[in-house]
């Protein structure tokens, strides 16, 4: 089987649609892979700073991103468990100023294309869940099915405020929700790649729906095109059935 046989279901979204959690379940339920894109950007950022490279350095950062090892592991409803050559750095890359430094390195085209190998690489048998900015529109044009998940600015920043403040976060809800607002709108107006649903994909609006509501819907959706791609879910013991 080649890699463009294995089934791939694309979440893009902003930051707080749910698309990390929705997608984990969805991975686990269906026995497939799951690809968090946004903790492989959060990791070169976190990797970068560590080794007090000038996120302008270029060529530096492009030499970082070729040598890292990244492994994404599920563990719902907990964020993915990600694993960065060798060392568990879930925590430490899931915190505002790892985001924003993701957020200003995902700018560059030439991360982008070096960070791309690494995306595609996770696409093995069974399947593939992958969430991001980019899956259903560049990394898998080709996806099975793609969904573009997303909820109000306001709701997002309370998730993420709830989220944070588990942690002992003292922050505000007006600045969180000032960042959420400031990353959205350099997620969608860089020229390459940006944030942006595919012409081909169902788009979910979150905001007044449960993780469960969510996870079924797009199950439901994934069983329904693996029927019509003549995929049997039975042989694939995605416990679908
Ligand atoms: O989903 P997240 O907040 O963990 O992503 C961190 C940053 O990485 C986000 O601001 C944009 C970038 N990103 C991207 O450009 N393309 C992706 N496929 C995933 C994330």
């Amino acid at each position: 089987m080649t890699s463009l046989n294995v089934p791939v279901l694309t979440l893009d979204g902003p930051s707080g649609s749910g698309k990390g959690t929705v997608g984990q379940f969805c991975a686990q339920r269906l026995g497939w892979h799951y690809l968090d894109s946004g903790a492989l950007y959060r990791a070169l950022a976190y990797t970068v700073d560590r080794s007090g490279i000038d996120i302008d350095d270029l060529e530096a950062v492009l030499c970082v991103a070729k040598k890292m090892q990244f492994e994404c592991r599920p563990s719902p409803p907990e964020p993915a468990e990600i694993v960065v050559n060798g060392d568990n750095v879930g925590n430490e890359v899931r915190n505002e100023g790892v985001g924003e430094t993701a957020s200003l390195l995902a700018q560059k085209p030439e991360v982008r294309a070096v960070l791309l190998d690494l995306q595609r690489e996770a696409r093995r048998p069974p399947g593939l869940v992958a969430d991001g900015r980019d899956m259903g529109t560049v990394v898998f044009p080709e996806a099975d099915l793609k969904i573009f998940l997303t909820a109000s600015v306001e709701e997002r920043a309370q998730r993420r405020y709830n989220q944070l403040k588990l942690k002992g976060f003292n922050g505000s809800l007006a600045d969180l929700f000032q960042a959420i607002q400031e990353r959205d709108a350099r997620d969608v107006e860089r020229t390459t790649s940006p944030l942006v649903a595919a012409e081909d994909a169902v788009t979910i609006d979150s905001t007044n729906l449960t993780i469960d509501e969510v996870v079924t819907r797009v199950l439901d959706l994934v069983l329904n095109q693996l029927d019509i791609a003549g995929i049997d879910t039975t042989e694939r013991e995605t416990g679908l059935t």
